[in-house]
């Protein structure tokens, strides 16, 4: 059974996936052909996947997803304004899929996990792992049409939009995540 906190942070991932699979989905159908277009697309695939997993996995642990009025990206988009170009998209994209992979290591990581949430966990976070392969590459290219300096100083603009969203989901769900991610730890080593 899932306990209320863990569905709504089951329930966020969910949603935030969704996000990701609609935002990549768009670019996919208007970006020029090429190989970013190849790479964003089998990107949308993904997310979708993994939007699909999250869904299976709560349905699997007996609840229904929550619905969520505000999911990370929106925040990301509202901290750093809207990307501008391909670059940009690719930039903050970077910085979502660094972030992302993060969060779902150390809920990996959690004691006394449920084996449902784990295998979710790990059948998308190899995914991921290609996602922040392929961008990375990407970006690399468009040092040659926008400049290393111009691809570096805007990776560092999304970076600090990052912290400063995390900052503020953290003080906002701070406490259900904390609870989620360490309180199985809690019980194992006592209380710190
Ligand atoms: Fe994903
Ligand atoms: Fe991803």
């Amino acid at each position: 059974m899932l306990s209320e906190n863990e569905l709504w942070l089951l329930s966020f991932y969910r949603s935030s996936e969704i996000s990701g699979a609609l935002f990549f989905g768009k670019l996919a159908q208007s970006i020029k052909s090429g190989p970013i277009q190849h790479d964003m697309t089998k990107h949308f695939a993904d997310e979708s996947t993994h939007a699909w997993y999250w869904t299976q996995c709560i349905d699997r642990l007996g609840a229904k997803p929550l619905k969520l009025r505000q999911v990370y990206q929106d925040q990301y988009i509202a901290a750093a304004g809207m990307p501008a170009n391909i670059m940009e998209v690719l930039a903050i994209t970077q910085v979502f899929e660094l972030r992302v992979i993060s969060q779902y290591s150390v809920h990996s990581q959690a004691q006394g996990l449920d084996p449902v949430i784990r295998d979710t966990l790990h059948r998308i976070m190899e995914d991921e792992k290609w996602h922040i392969e392929w961008i990375r590459d990407a970006l690399h290219e468009m040092e040659n049409q926008h400049g290393k300096d111009l691809v570096e100083k805007t990776i560092r603009k999304f970076k600090e939009a990052d912290r400063e969203v995390y900052s503020h989901t953290m003080s906002e769900h701070g406490e259900r995540i904390k609870e989620i991610l360490y309180a199985n730890e809690r019980l194992v080593n006592g209380p710190k």
